[in-house]
Order: structure tokens, then sequence, then C-alpha cells
């Protein structure tokens, strides 16, 4: 007798880009040199500082670490976070701050509580490709936040949106650092609207070049947010994976104490919980200093391999690629210069090569863009960069 038919699985799997799922796989492979990913180089984990703060943190507090948690995250680090994201205008409490399993969480849980049938959301545009992953189940439009329109191009923009989703600080994918006008306009659009505005932050202390630009949510708090306990628009999401580690996978979200309810509430029917040991691990990292003592070294190796990686591009890449310097972060984002070139048969005629990067269509929530590439400079040594640069040459050749 013959099986019964199994129900199929959700509309939503249909969709998306096989893109993303190729390129994970490569990057198990050791004979692809692997420009594709965001990933930190694995030789900066700091191994033995926390192999010391696990044991401690099982040995001291094991019936916290071992057992379920609080839903929000365990409270001594939620108040370290306010704590340590508070300044004179920001005052904030452990009631703006949710603790959640990385950054991708709060995007998971953002989508949940925000994204209804049919609304849109009001994205910088390329975007982060795991923030359209992860909404791609509620199936939002999208509509083109940034590059800078003018304050009433933004504000139309944001009117009537879900949210406004920005990573002002070295982008994911193009590397871009939003200037601060563009900051202050933003922030005055989310308020004059009344729409939320969700910061995401994970390469902020990746700076190259200049001092670091004031957070989204400081601009907000400057105006009177974040006075008596911030209840601005802003919602804030950091975490410990580009500078310490993503093993971890502890990151936060910062926002007024409503949203952080209805997060809460969200992660309850996700994992219930984060993981103790991860967050007792990263309050004894943050009460001893380890992200600053790591981020000088993270700096000044990737600091170098963007330039080896741009002298690369300059050298084998300048005739068929634009591209801008990124002042900090992971990527480089090159445009062909010629409409012809479609960086999806790029991408596979690179693996074909022996490099894998990530194309412009999985940045694009419609997978139109064919004419994006993104570059990561952070796992490789400059040797296997421009390795990875001359194939990619090579495969762009054969393209014709
Ligand atoms: C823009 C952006 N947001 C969020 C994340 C998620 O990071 P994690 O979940 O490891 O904190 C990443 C990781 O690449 C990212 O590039």
């Amino acid at each position: 007798m013959a099986a019964p038919a199994r129900p199929p699985f959700a509309a939503w799997l249909g969709g998306g880009n096989d893109v993303t799922a190729a390129f994970l796989a490569a990057a198990g492979r050791p004979d692809i040199v692997n420009l594709a990913g965001g990933l930190p180089d694995p030789a900066l984990f700091p191994v033995e500082d926390l192999a010391r703060l696990a044991a401690a943190a099982v040995r001291e507090r094991p019936a916290e670490v071992l057992g379920y948690g609080p839903v929000a995250g365990m409270a001594d680090l939620r108040a370290a976070l306010a704590a340590r994201l508070s300044t004179p205008a920001l005052r904030l409490s452990a009631a703006n701050v949710l603790v959640v399993s990385g950054g991708m969480q709060g995007l998971d849980l953002l989508g949940k509580v925000l994204i209804e049938e049919g609304a849109s959301v009001a994205a910088q545009w390329p975007t982060y490709l795991g923030a359209l992953d992860a909404w791609r189940p509620r199936r939002p439009r999208y509509r083109p936040l940034l590059p800078a329109t003018d304050p009433a191009g933004l504000a139309a923009a944001l009117a009537g949106a879900a949210f406004g989703y920005v990573v002002p600080n070295f982008s994911n994918p193009t590397g871009r650092l939003v200037p601060e006008g563009e900051r202050r306009a933003l922030v005055a659009a989310a308020r004059a609207t009344g729409t939320w505005l969700v910061e995401d932050d994970p390469y902020g202390s990746l700076g190259y070049d200049g001092p670091a630009l004031p957070r989204l949510l400081d601009l907000d708090a400057g105006e009177g947010a974040g006075a008596g306990g911030y209840e601005g628009p802003v919602v804030y999401l950091g975490t410990l994976s580009k500078l310490v580690v993503p093993g971890l996978r502890v990151g936060w979200v910062v926002a007024a104490p409503a949203m952080i309810a209805a997060l809460a509430r969200a992660r309850q029917g996700s994992d219930m919980c984060g993981a103790g040991l991860s967050q007792a691990m990263a309050l004894a990292a943050f009460a001893e200093g380890l992200p600053e003592r790591l981020a000088p070294r993270a700096v000044a190796l990737y600091r170098g391999r963007r330039d080896a990686l741009l002298a690369a591009m300059a050298a084998g890449l300048g005739g068929r690629f634009a591209w801008e310097v990124p002042a900090g972060g992971m990527f480089v984002w090159a445009r062909a210069r010629d409409a012809g070139l479609d960086t999806d048969r790029l991408f596979h005629a690179g693996l074909a090569a022996g490099v894998c990067i990530t194309p412009g269509s999985a940045f694009d929530p419609a997978g139109r863009d064919r004419g994006g590439l993104r570059l990561n400079f952070t796992l490789n040594p400059p040797d296997r960069l421009a390795e990875g640069v001359r194939r990619l040459a090579a495969a762009a050749a054969t393209l014709g």
C-alpha cells in the first residue's frame, strides 16, 4: 500500500534564496577560500579566559548556570548591561534590557511581536540577509529607508511601517558608516512618526579609522527620551559575537520596558530562556573588562586584513568592480561596473574556481540585485585573501 502523502511544508519555505544554503555548505570546505561569511578569526578567541570563566561559573553558581533561568535573562547580567550602556542622558534599568541568544534571536523576536499580516518594514538597503531570513515566515513588504533621503523622505518611509531597520555602524553587507546627520534625521523621523526604529549594532566596536559616532539610542536619549528611564522608539541590538566569540550566543536588546516585556513574551515560546552558562560567563567577562582587553588586537588585525583585501582587489578586480573603503566592520561591498556582469553567476563560477563570495541578491528582499558582491576580510590572513581575489578574478574572466 502506498504511504499516505505527508502534509506539505509551510509555504514560506518555498521563497527566499538558495545562495545562503550554498555558501553555508561551502564554508566547511578547506579547498575553498571563504570570503562569504561574517566570521571572526578563531585565532582571536580568548580560549583560556573563557575556560577559566566557564569552570568558575559552573562551580560557583551551579543552580543558576545549570538550571532553567528567567525568560528575560539573568537578573544580574541585565543590571550589568543596563549600567554598561547608560550615560548621563540615558538612565537604563534592567527593565530596559532583554538578554537574547545572539542578536539574531532579537531580530526573530522583533518579527514575532511587530510584523502582522501585510505589514511593511522600512529597511536600510541592501539589507542584512539574516534579518530577511528571520522575518521571511511573516512575509513583510519592504520599503527602502537608507541610504539617506531627506527628512521628509525618511518620515514617509517610516510612517505606517511596522518598524525601521538599520545597521548604522559598518553595515552588513555594505560596510557603510551612517553619518551623524543621517542618524539625527532618522531619530527625528522615528520620533515624529512614532515608529519603532531598530538599531542593529554588532560591529560598533570594530572601527578602524576614526572615532565612534553616537548610537541612535544616545541621540534619542539626548532629545529627552532617556533621562527618566528609556521610553523612546529606538530598539538597540548588541552582541558578544563579533568581538568576543559567537559561540556563547549572548546578545542584548535595549528598548522601552513595554517592548522588552513584549519580546520576553515571544521568547517564552521560542527557547524559553537563554543558556545560563553563557550568561554567567558574559557577566564575568564584562566584570573583568574582557571585551575592552580584546578590542585593540582585533582592531589592529582586522584593519590590516581590510587593507590587504583592498590592495588585492585594486590589483585584480578594479576593472570590473567599484567599491568604497569601509571604515570598520567585516566587509567590502563591491558593485559591478558592467550591468551585464551577474554576481549570482559569478558566485557559482567562483565556487568552481575555489572561492566563495556572497552575491548581492542575498541582501535584496526581492532577490533581484545581480550587480553587488560582499567580501569578508576578517577570517583569512592576507595571503589567503589575495589568493581568494585571484580566484575570483579568474572566475569573472570566464563569464566573458
Ligand atoms: C547585521 C547583523 N545583525 C545581527 C547579526 C547576528 O549576530 P549574532 O546572532 O551572532 O549576535 C549579524 C551577524 O552576522 C549581523 O551581521
